[in-house]
Order: C-alpha cells, then structure tokens, then sequence
C-alpha cells in the first residue's frame, strides 16, 4: 500500500502531509526537505546481519513438523539465493517518461495534458535535471543493495504521519474457527499464537524454502515480520528489531489490559524452546477470567492516534520508569494476541456455520480497527509487526504493520498454519517434557496513569470510535466465476479483475480515476512493490464501449483483450523493475537530497492527480483457502479493494469511509459483480462470432 500528500484533504482525519505509498498513497511531500533525508535511518543492512536476527544467545530448536513435510524445511536453505539476486535497476529515463505520460493521459483533460507534455518534455530534455538527477540516482545505485528500499521504507511507511490502524496496517481473516465456549477460544488463540512462533522459529534457523515466481527465486528478506515494533518519533518514526534471544515474549491482550507471556524458554540442554501449549493454554484461561471486565484507560488506544500525536503522548507516558518498562515489553516482544469480544451480529450464531458475507464483514472490520473502543479497539498495539486477533464469535485473522513487509509474506504464516491443520496436524499435541520451574506466569503490565496521560487517552477514544466507526468495509465472495474464466479465454485472471473494478468505476462515476494496483518486485534483492497502473487509452475505449449499447459485442471483446493484454504487459514490466512510479520518485527524492529545485514536471498538477488513488488494490491469492486480506481506502474519496481468486470463486474486499458523500461499498460491490458478469457475457457471446471468421 502506498501514498503520497493528498493535496486538497483538509481536516483533522486527513491533516499534516501524507506522502506516500505502500503502493497505494504516494502523493506530494512538499516538507521534504534536505534536512528530514539525512536524518533517515537505514532500514535495511546489506551484509548478513540482515539475515535472521538470532543475534548471539542460545542454539534455537527446530520445531518439529507434520512427517509430511519432512526435507521441506531445512536449516539455512532460505536465503541461498539472495546473494545472486539482482539489484533493483534504474530505468532508462525517456522510457519513464513516455510510460508516465501514457498513464497519466486518461486522468487529465487535453488542455492539461498538453501543459504535463510540456513539463516532461523540459525535465527530459537533453542536458537537462532529469539527465542530473538519473545520474545521481545511478550513483546512488552503484553504493547500495537497493537504490530504493530505505527510501522506500521511510517515504512510505515511517514518515507517514496518519494513524497505522486502516490508513495503513492490512488485516488478513481467516476462515471461521471452532467456537462456542472458552476452550475453544482459548484453542484457537494458542493455535494461532504458538504456530506463528513455529514459523518464527523456521525463519530464525532460515529453514523457509525459497520463494520462486515464474520460474526466479524472490527475495526473502521481508519474511522477518516478527520480533519488530514501529516506534514513533517526532517526524518520522524508526522501526525496532529485537534479536530472539532478548524477544522470548508475546503480548496478550483482553479488555484493553496487557500481559506479557513467555512462549520460549531454554532447555536444560541449552536450547531455545517453544513452551508447551499446556502452559500457555492455562495461562490464556487465568488473563480471561481475571482481566477486569471495564478499562478507563487503555492505553494501546494510542498507537491508533495520528502519529505527531502518538509521539507526544508516548514521551509523556515513558516519564514514569514502570512505564517504561511496561513499553519496553511490548516493543520486545515476538508479536501480540488480542482476545476479542464478538461483535454483537455475530455473537450468537450457530458455532458450524461458516461466516456469511455479511458478517464476514464484521469479522473483518474487527481485525482492521477493532469496532471502536467498547469493542476491540482497544485491544490493539497497532506498532507491533504481526498481531493476532483471535474473536469469541470464531474469528481469526491478524493484522500487519507495513513498515517490515508486504501481504504475501505475511500471509505466508496462515497457510503453514492452515496447512497444518489440514493435514490433520495439531500442534497442541506436541509432547514438551518441561522443567515447572522454567515456565513463567503470565504477567500483567502495570502503567502509571498520569492526569496528562488521561486525557491522551480520552482523546485518542474519540479519534479512534471517529476513524473506526467511519470505515465502511463489505467482503464479498463472488461465486460464478474465479480464474477459470479468464484463463478460458486466454487473458490473465488478474488483469481481467483489474478492468472489472475500472467497469464498475465507470459504471458509478462516468469516469476514471487513478488506479494503483501492487506488483511485488520480490525478483530483486530488497525489493517490495511498483505500481501497475491498470487504466490506460485502451482500458478507457473499452469503458465508453461497455456504456455504449450500440457497440457490436465482438469490439466489446476485443478492446477488453486488448486492455486485459495490456494490463499483463504493465504488470511484466512492474515486476521486471521497469514501471515508472518508483522511478519518478526516486528521482523527485535525489533531487530534495541533492538540495536541487523540485522540476515542474513534480509541481504540474498531473503528477498529483496521478496520485490521488481514488482506487487503491491489490491481490493476495492464496490458494484453496478462503483467507482476505482487507485495508482501508488511501483518499477520503476512495476505495480500497483487495481479492483473493480462486479456481471458481473470488473472494473481495472493498472499504471506504461513509463520511465521504461519494462513495459507496456496498455499492461498488454490486456493480463489481455485475462487471464481472457482464465481461465473461461479452466473451462468451463473441466466441462463437470470432470462431465462424
Ligand atoms: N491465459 C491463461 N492463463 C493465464 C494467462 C493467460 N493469458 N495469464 C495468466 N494466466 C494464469 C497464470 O499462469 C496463473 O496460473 P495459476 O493459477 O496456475 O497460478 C494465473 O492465471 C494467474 O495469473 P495472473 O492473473 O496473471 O496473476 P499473477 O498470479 O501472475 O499475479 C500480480 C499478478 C501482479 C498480482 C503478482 O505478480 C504480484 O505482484 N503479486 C503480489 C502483489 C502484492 O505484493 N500484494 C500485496 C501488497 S501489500
């Protein structure tokens, strides 16, 4: 996801600048200056301490696994490949622009168009700032692993001032769990719990098998979710890691109080072990039958504050040393785990019933913001890496802070441990012959609430119950199709969704709008995310057909190849490194670096427009499980949609903000469905037209 200034937002949800992007927000970041570019951390090491971080300490043991997978997962296999990954290239600087200006012509007029030709055609000239500034963005590239990621990390997610909760973090929900009663719950928690500290514990001894994409292994550096906590700072914040020997924790969290549970222990052979899930079952049952029922002041409400805000108010909540200590905790730890209330439309349903799409939405809602303070809310540390949220009603799903990686790593830790389950495997049946003596209470953190701290508190409940009570959030499983129709038809599947979400655009707006689709860049060393910009002159015609019942069905049909062709051919290109949104601002950042007057062609307003993600999307397929990944809309007018294909089915996700007059989820999902239907008619009835010729 990713974003940059929003040029026109007012308003306290939307104040300060917003840069950025996790691919979704990169507008304009005008206060970036000279100054704030040196004060930027590394985020990233390029040598083998950014393997692993074990740091010193104790042998880790290696969990044992389902005897199916027996040779799948072996000690230091995971980064075999990364040294003769290739560095993240600098395009050549005209294929930039000319790719610029075919994806920004849909979105301005022709008057503004000409005026965005003018400004290109200046920067590109020869011997000019955009011959400057590709040379030094090259010799940067010559000094680093990645010319990009540290850029990257900071423009888009650390310097990004907006609260983390929905204008950031994703949710990932999993299907519906075994409920009905608090052994199941709590089951289901320590499934969760202790299969993520598994699979913390492949990646630590770097025993995860490489990933490859067509063929090429992918980078795997942002594997290393766990153990890692956003800190804020006063205009950017800074991302902590802590090594496994001193994060020997997690962090449970009920009714807004925090525990701290040990889930590794030494073993007297000297070993690092994962605790029995018999202790961490018992300890589960104490925090739910002692957490106090109410909490005045809960303080991980905070981390759902703006970030300016956030900041202050943790500098006057770490004077106080038991504070401290109580931050120092959580910001250790391996991860979180809230144990949440149900929402109450979902309450009281038949425990062997899957989740409708109705209250999957609710479900959904709860992992991205938690329903607002008398709910889960306040069950949160939006900072953490990974947290798990585990809900009375069956829920499971957790929620990712988008500074330490992307979507499909961290969905990656929900199919090892769906995998499990189906193959029948419970780890909770692990046998760990433990000494009593090792294995600590759960232990509750204890803050001191200053008057000052209250009133944080009080305020960050309002802002919090304003932004989560503002989200309107559908899931949707489209059920007449998933990627067999496209590939019936020869076209890419994702590109057929992508040109079914600017239908059903146009089919609310009469327009198009700016569009940001995620393509990961894994092929390179560091790499994350470029933008595929899914409209263009062709997706456009096709568009104006689809409204025009006078269009014969086989041009219908053609130009909706044609768009989903070229849609495959941007996404080839983004994932080849070779798309122009990183590029330009890699180039637009040398240029604030290097002290050089930002070039017209960043201050023309086009280059904003082109920002202004009125769709944000991205797909996160995992197969044969029903898992979606949702988060919220980057522009207040917006939306954001996330899917999940399948063979014969898709799975959606489509959130905006019901205080925006315009836009409508609900909506949007009923026009996307019928899109969908309406391109695989067109297909369908121009075939046989296309066979007779
Ligand atoms: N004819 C028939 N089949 C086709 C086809 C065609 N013309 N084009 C593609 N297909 C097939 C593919 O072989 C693939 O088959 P599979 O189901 O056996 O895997 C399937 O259709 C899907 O391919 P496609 O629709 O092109 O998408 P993809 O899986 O290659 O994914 C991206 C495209 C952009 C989503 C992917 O490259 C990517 O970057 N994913 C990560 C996104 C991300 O990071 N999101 C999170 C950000 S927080």
């Amino acid at each position: 996801m990713y974003r940059v200034a929003s040029l026109t937002s007012t308003g306290s949800r939307w104040r300060g600048t917003v840069d950025l992007s996790c691919a979704r927000y990169l507008h304009k970041r005008p206060h970036l200056t000279r100054g704030s570019m040196a004060l930027m951390q590394p985020t990233v090491a390029s040598s083998r301490q950014s393997r692993g971080y074990s740091g010193g300490g104790p042998k880790l043991q290696f969990p044992p696994l389902p005897k199916e997978w027996e040779g799948q997962y072996k000690v230091g296999q995971m980064f075999t490949q990364q040294d003769s990954l290739p560095r993240l290239p600098v395009p050549p600087l005209q294929q930039t622009l000319e790719r610029y200006l075919k994806f920004v012509q849909p979105l301005i007029s022709e008057e503004e168009f000409e005026k965005t030709t003018a400004a290109v055609t200046e920067f590109g000239a020869e011997g000019g700032v955009g011959e400057e500034l590709q040379r030094l963005l090259h010799e940067r590239a010559k000094t680093k692993d990645s010319w990009l990621i540290d850029w990257w990390n900071h423009v888009a997610y650390l310097a990004y001032r907006l609260p983390v909760m929905v204008h950031s973090n994703p949710a990932i929900g999993f299907p519906r769990q075994p409920c009905g009663d608090q052994d199941k719950f709590v089951t289901n928690a320590t499934r969760m719990l202790l299969g993520c500290v598994k699979w913390n514990m492949l990646i630590q001894n770097e025993a995860i098998p490489v990933d490859y994409y067509r063929g090429k292994p992918l980078c795997m550096h942002h594997y290393q979710l766990y153990s890692k906590c956003r800190i804020p700072g006063p205009t950017a914040d800074t991302l902590r890691t802590t090594p496994i020997n001193e994060s020997r924790h997690v962090i449970v969290i009920r009714n807004g109080y925090f525990y701290r549970l040990d889930v590794l222990y030494e073993t007297p052979d000297g070993t690092l072990a994962v605790t029995p899930s018999s202790h961490v079952m018992s300890e589960l049952h104490h925090i739910l039958e002692t957490a106090p029922p109410t909490n005045e002041y809960p303080v991980g409400i905070l981390t759902n504050e703006h970030r300016d805000t956030w900041y202050q108010a943790r500098e006057r909540l770490r004077k106080d040393p038991q504070n401290q200590a109580c931050l120092e905790d959580i910001e250790t730890s391996i991860l979180t785990v809230s144990l949440d209330k149900a929402h109450p439309h979902t309450m009281n349903l038949d425990p062997s019933q899957p989740f409708n799409d109705y209250q999957r939405s609710l479900v959904a809602g709860n992992f991205l913001h938690g329903n607002g303070s008398q709910l889960n809310s306040i069950n949160r540390w939006s900072d953490t890496c990974i947290q798990c949220c585990v809900s009375e009603d069956g829920g499971l799903g957790s929620l990712l802070e988008h500074t330490g990686g992307d979507g499909p790593p961290a969905v990656s830790a929900d199919i090892f441990l769906l995998d499990m389950l189906s193959l029948g495997y419970d780890w909770l049946a692990e046998s760990s012959p433990v000494p009593v003596q090792s294995l600590k209470p759960a232990r509750q953190l204890r803050w001191n609430i200053s008057a000052e701290s209250a009133n944080d508190i009080k305020t960050a409940i309002v802002n919090n119950d304003k932004l989560s009570g503002d989200v309107d959030l559908r899931v949707v499983t489209f059920q007449d199709f998933g990627k067999d129709i496209p590939k019936k038809f020869k076209l890419s599947p994702d590109g057929f969704i992508q040109t079914a979400i600017q239908l059903a655009y146009w089919k609310l707006y009469h327009k198009t709008s700016a569009m940001y689709e995620s393509a990961a860049t894994r092929w390179f060393k560091y790499g994350r995310t470029d933008t595929i910009r899914s409209v263009s002159n062709i997706s456009h015609s096709f568009l104006k057909a689809m409204s025009d019942p006078t269009t014969p069905v086989k041009e219908k049909a053609e130009l909706l190849v044609e768009s989903v062709k070229a849609h495959s051919h941007y996404t080839n290109e983004a994932i080849s490194g070779q798309a122009p949104d990183r590029h330009l601002l890699g180039l637009r950042l040398i240029a604030s670096e290097a002290g050089i007057e930002l070039p017209g062609i960043f201050t023309d307003p086009a280059y904003s427009k082109s920002l202004h993600f009125n769709l944000s999307t991205s797909q996160v397929a995992v197969a044969n499980y029903d898992i979606i990944l949702c988060f919220g809309a980057v522009v207040p007018d917006g939306y954001g949609v996330c899917y999940n294909p399948q063979t014969n089915k898709t799975i959606m996700s489509i959130s905006s903000y019901l205080s925006c007059p315009h836009t409508d989820s609900a909506l949007f999902q009923e026009r996307l469905q019928e899109s969908l239907r309406e391109m695989r008619d067109v297909m369908e009835a121009a075939a046989p037209l296309a066979a007779k010729l």
